[in-house]
């Protein structure tokens, strides 16, 4: 069974159709032209253990696009929440439903998910990795660097990505795999505490990525020739009661106008949102003209209505 808990479960080929599906939907959409047979008489359940806006709209909007029916249960209400093992979770909704979205803590919850069930389960967050968000964010670069009708995975090759604040979150992690991925650079600047660490260095060899990436205390060393420059919230969710001293540790980190503008001219920001503004990001940065923000969160949509495609396409093999 095919799955996407993370950003290698596809290799480059695939993403390669997948990205230009996602640009597919996004032309038919503008047209108003449907896509409802690809997930019809579907059901794909959305097990979320944490709060989200993007994440869930876009796919609660985008299995309704496909023709499909979104069937959101939180953790809270249904028997996962009182204990009932996960496996047996899995293996009960395998018997209903077509496929399941999870966003969770534990990155082994959603491995024992898929492992236990029959039907193709992604991944919508993690304490490790947010693959979803790093598939949309590359595509909402490539859309912007590729000519017209050109190859979008290209044109991410070659290009420096800057990191600042939390290194250690799960959009810092998985954008260190998607960068080595799609070829691209990648320098993260935060505090040493937070760099990246063996998990993830593991799960780049155990892909047979090599270690790719680059780790500075320096914010400026690390936006020097970037083309893009993303940060995250410092308080992840589930790190709230760190809150105090991750702000403490990260202030040095925050993209200030003047660090932005330490970056390439024509760089691009990025934030996976919820933004904190004047606490990780600058208002000023989040509304500079070279700020994609509000692209990377409609393409959610666009590129989650891909992978649901490509995953319920394989699920029927
Ligand atoms: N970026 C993102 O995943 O947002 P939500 O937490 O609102 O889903
Ligand atoms: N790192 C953030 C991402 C939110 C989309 C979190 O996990 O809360």
């Amino acid at each position: 069974m095919k799955h996407f808990l993370k950003e290698t479960d596809f290799t480059v080929a695939e993403a390669a159709k997948i990205f230009a599906m996602a640009r597919d939907f996004k032309r038919r959409r503008a047209r108003s032209k449907g896509a409802k047979s690809v997930l019809a008489g579907q059901t794909w359940a959305m097990i979320f253990a944490k709060s989200s806006t993007r994440t869930r709209v876009s796919f609660e909007v985008g299995i309704h696009e496909l023709g499909g029916n979104p069937l959101f249960l939180n953790c809270r209400d249904i028997q996962l929440g009182r204990g009932e093992t996960i496996e047996d979770t899995a293996r009960v909704l395998s018997r209903y439903v077509h496929g399941l979205i999870v966003r969770t803590f534990a990155q082994d919850d959603v491995e024992r998910l898929a492992a236990a069930g029959s039907i193709p389960v992604i991944n919508a967050l993690t304490d490790l990795l947010h693959p979803c968000q790093i598939y949309s964010d590359a595509f909402t670069l490539a859309e912007r660097w590729a000519p017209a009708g050109g190859d979008l995975l290209r044109s991410l090759r070659g290009r420096k990505i800057a990191f600042l604040g939390d290194v250690g979150c799960n959009v810092a992690n998985s954008w260190i795999v998607g960068a080595n991925l799609f070829g691209m650079k990648i320098s993260l600047a935060g505090p040493k505490s937070y760099a990246p660490g063996e998990r993830i260095r593991t799960l780049l060899a155990d892909q047979g990525l090599a270690a790719g990436y680059h780790y500075t205390p320096d914010p400026y060393e690390a936006v020097a020739d970037a083309d893009v420059v993303y940060t995250d919230v410092w308080v992840s969710m589930g790190k709230e009661r760190e809150e105090k001293q991750r702000i403490r540790r990260m202030r040095p980190y925050a993209v200030t106008a003047k660090l932005f503008a330490a970056a390439k001219p024509d760089a691009l920001f990025m934030h996976c949102l919820p933004a904190h503004p004047g606490e990780e990001v600058a208002q000023a940065v989040l509304d500079n003209p070279r700020s994609v923000i509000f692209d990377e969160a409609e393409n959610r949509l666009h590129m989650q209505k891909a992978i649901l495609a490509v995953l319920a396409r394989a699920a029927r093999r």
